[in-house]
């Protein structure tokens, strides 16, 4: 969707403001219950509705972002305004220099096109360990997917105990549709990337992320080389439910 022409109208805006009530609801649960609690922030059109209803509200949520190295620069710039806009100075996790200068000096700069394995093994380095180290110590972690983003996440439910990091989950806006979170952010006039008004509904690392035609598929911008199976870098893997 382009969200220069959404049109908000008063049964979209009602919509929406129930389901930011709901979503609200859920944080100040987060932040009371579940302190300390993390929100992961891609700066993605979902993360900025969460982005705008934590500083807002003032929650004693911290917000941090995963820094691969290989984000499009207007990825840079919309974290620059985030400071501007809410004087949010986002905690930035990097990727170990070690471990990745092998992978690159082995397998070459752009390695992740060669293969499910070695893209996979990229996500590991630059995205999977730095969240690993992101969430240790923390009782809960808050994320912007939607249960319609992707045929990975159907079942997506608003709480999950997540396995594979020991902590709890909640996802506010797994119920949301792609129109009610344009919805919010045009009514709340937040900040967004200029990219998404460019046919990127979904935002990765640059390498990895192009624009969709009408009609396609919201992640299909995404490693759109691969199965749509595959598309998961490993920041959300299911064990029995997501
Ligand atoms: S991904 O698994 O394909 O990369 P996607 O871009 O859909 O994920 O984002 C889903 C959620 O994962 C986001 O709402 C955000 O909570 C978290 N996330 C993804 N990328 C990052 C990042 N670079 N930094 C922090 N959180 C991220
Ligand atoms: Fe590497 Fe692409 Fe994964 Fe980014 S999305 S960490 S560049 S494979």
């Amino acid at each position: 969707m382009n969200p220069k022409l959404l049109t908000v109208t008063p049964e979209l805006s009602e919509r929406t403001a129930v389901k930011t009530a709901a979503a609200l609801a859920l944080l100040r649960h987060v932040a009371q219950n579940y302190s300390p609690a993390v929100f992961a922030n891609s700066l993605g059109a979902e993360d900025m509705v969460l982005t705008d209803l934590i500083c807002k509200n003032q929650l004693p949520i911290e917000i941090f972002s995963l820094d691969t190295g290989r984000l499009p620069s207007e990825t840079y710039d919309l974290m620059a305004e985030l400071d501007r806009h809410y004087g949010l100075k986002l905690k930035i996790y990097y990727p170990q220099a070690e471990p990745l200068e092998r992978y690159v000096r082995q397998h070459g700069i752009n390695a992740f096109y060669d293969s499910v394995d070695l893209r996979k093994a990229c996500c590991h380095l630059r995205k999977v360990e730095p969240l690993q180290r992101a969430l240790s110590g923390q009782r809960a972690w808050i994320t912007g997917m939607r249960a319609e983003q992707a045929a990975t996440r159907g079942q997506l439910a608003q709480q999950t105990y997540d396995e594979s990091n020991a902590l709890e989950k909640f996802n506010p806006l797994a119920d949301w549709s792609e129109q009610e979170v344009w919805a919010y952010l045009k009514t709340h006039a937040v900040p967004y990337n200029p990219l998404h008004e460019a046919f990127y509904p979904s935002i990765g690392c640059a390498p990895c992320t192009r624009a969709i035609s009408p009609g396609e598929d919201i992640r299909a911008g995404r490693w759109w080389w691969e199965n749509p199976q595959t598309k998961e870098c490993g920041l959300h893997i299911k064990r029995g439910g997501t």
